[in-house]
């Protein structure tokens, strides 16, 4: 799973690293680089679903023009990986990846690191006839791959010795099974076909659940059903989808609704509120993604009512350790932060801008005044109040 991740000189970041765990809550004032960590993740994933580095860097906001910070012609990421897995791999690795974008835009470096041992399998970046080639030196043999394809795209794998290629396929494992989760709720008012994958909008979260063999269809509708009973005003009694359609090869979402006077109503999605839809997307994204996945969530509490912060944390929280699934959530909302008891003070990641105007991430835990400050009210509050953005600063100050 991914530990961390560092970004140099990479859009408004100089040299930072953030951490991820089970839950790693994202906040900062706007402008702050929140956007630009998350379109890191993006770019990585494109590249190990084996997209070309051109049409990759301008899929991102900015296209490759502003994937370097302002002023600089390549920048760098790299990942840290700690893993429990057997297969005879190492449990911490790097792999670092530095792209350049003046001239030809083209990747010029890209190293596997294995932290206990140090070993380092190192793809030299020789390039030539018209730096469309890179030569990657592994062991005795050298592989000759164009500079505008990752070594982490899966269908280089087996080019690789045997040894190299069990990191490369972790790596890939890990990157490919990235969502970056943007909920639509109006691209859920319809009839989804049924489907192995959540698309990033959410919007066939029916077909989803659909897929499922019927055991574990009918236990995620029960944990969609708990959740949900905790949310709307009107009482939810039961959520469920069905296949539909002659050959069963789309599905719809339903759930019971009753009123206060009594009445009961099943109701498809195409009625359902943009907040349901939004909490049943999410919970949906939890609850089927692989074990081991990460999930990415911007503005997570987007569409909730605030009462509802405490359970939307609540349940990220239960289902990614339930499920092992790492959630990388943004918010700028005070009752969310609010709703982050003690407990929750090591997951929460700062993202601010240094004296120089470089965008940094400080995880909460280190900044110095913490225990004072709570004392006088929660995350939220300090965030309002401007008090947490004057803390770090005085925090950087004494650093200095
Ligand atoms: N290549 C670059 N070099 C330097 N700064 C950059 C570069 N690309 C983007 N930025 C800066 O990053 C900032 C935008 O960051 P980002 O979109 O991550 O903000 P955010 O924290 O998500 O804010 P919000 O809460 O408003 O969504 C802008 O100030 C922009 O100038
Ligand atoms: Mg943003």
């Amino acid at each position: 799973m991914i530990h961390s991740i560092t970004f140099r000189r990479w859009k408004s970041f100089l040299d930072t690293t953030l951490y991820l765990d089970q839950i790693m809550v994202l906040i900062g004032m706007n402008a702050s680089g929140k956007s630009n960590v998350l379109d890191a993740l993006s770019l990585l994933k494109a590249l190990a679903d084996g997209e070309e580095l051109e049409k990759a860097l301008s899929n991102l906001r900015g296209g490759a023009e502003f994937a370097p910070l302002y002023g600089r012609d390549s920048f760098e990421l790299e990942v840290e990986f700690h893993q429990n897995e057997t297969d005879k791999i190492e449990k911490e690795f790097t792999y670092k990846i530095r792209i350049n974008i003046m001239n030809n835009i083209q990747i010029t470096a890209e190293k596997i690191k294995l932290k206990e041992s140090g070993i380092e399998f190192d793809t030299k970046p020789i390039l030539f006839e018209n730096n469309k080639l890179q030569i990657i030196k592994d062991g005795e043999f050298e592989i000759k791959i164009p500079s505008n394809i990752s070594i982490i795209n899966k269908t280089l794998i087996y080019f690789f010795s045997e040894e190299v290629s069990k990191y490369i396929k972790y790596i890939n494992n890990v990157f490919t099974n990235i969502l970056n989760l943007d909920v639509i709720p109006k691209n859920i008012n319809h009839f989804a076909e049924i489907s192995d994958l959540l698309e990033n909008d959410g919007s066939n979260l029916a077909g989803v659940l659909a897929a499922l063999d019927d055991a574990k269809r009918q236990k995620i509708e029960q944990q969609l059903t708990e959740y949900l009973t905790r949310l709307p005003e009107n009482d939810v009694g039961k959520v469920w989808v069905e296949k539909i359609g002659l050959l069963g090869r789309n599905a719809m979402l339903y759930c019971e609704e009753t009123w206060p006077n009594g009445q009961t109503f099943n109701i498809d999605s195409r009625r359902m509120s943009d907040g349901t839809l939004r909490f049943l997307a999410i919970l949906t994204a939890l609850l089927t993604r692989p074990e081991g996945s990460n999930l990415i969530i911007e503005e997570v509490d987007n569409g909730l009512h605030p009462s509802r912060a405490k359970l939307l944390l609540e349940m990220l929280r239960e289902i990614a350790v339930k499920r092992q699934i790492d959630v990388l959530v943004t918010t700028h909302n005070p009752a969310l932060l609010d709703a982050m008891t003690p407990d929750y003070i090591g997951f929460i990641t700062v993202a601010h801008r240094n004296p120089q105007g470089y965008s940094e991430l400080t995880l909460l835990d280190n900044v110095d005044a913490l225990p004072k400050l709570l004392a006088s009210g929660g995350v939220g509050y300090l965030a309002t109040t401007g008090k947490l953005d004057q803390a770090i600063e005085d925090t950087q100050e004494q650093g200095e």
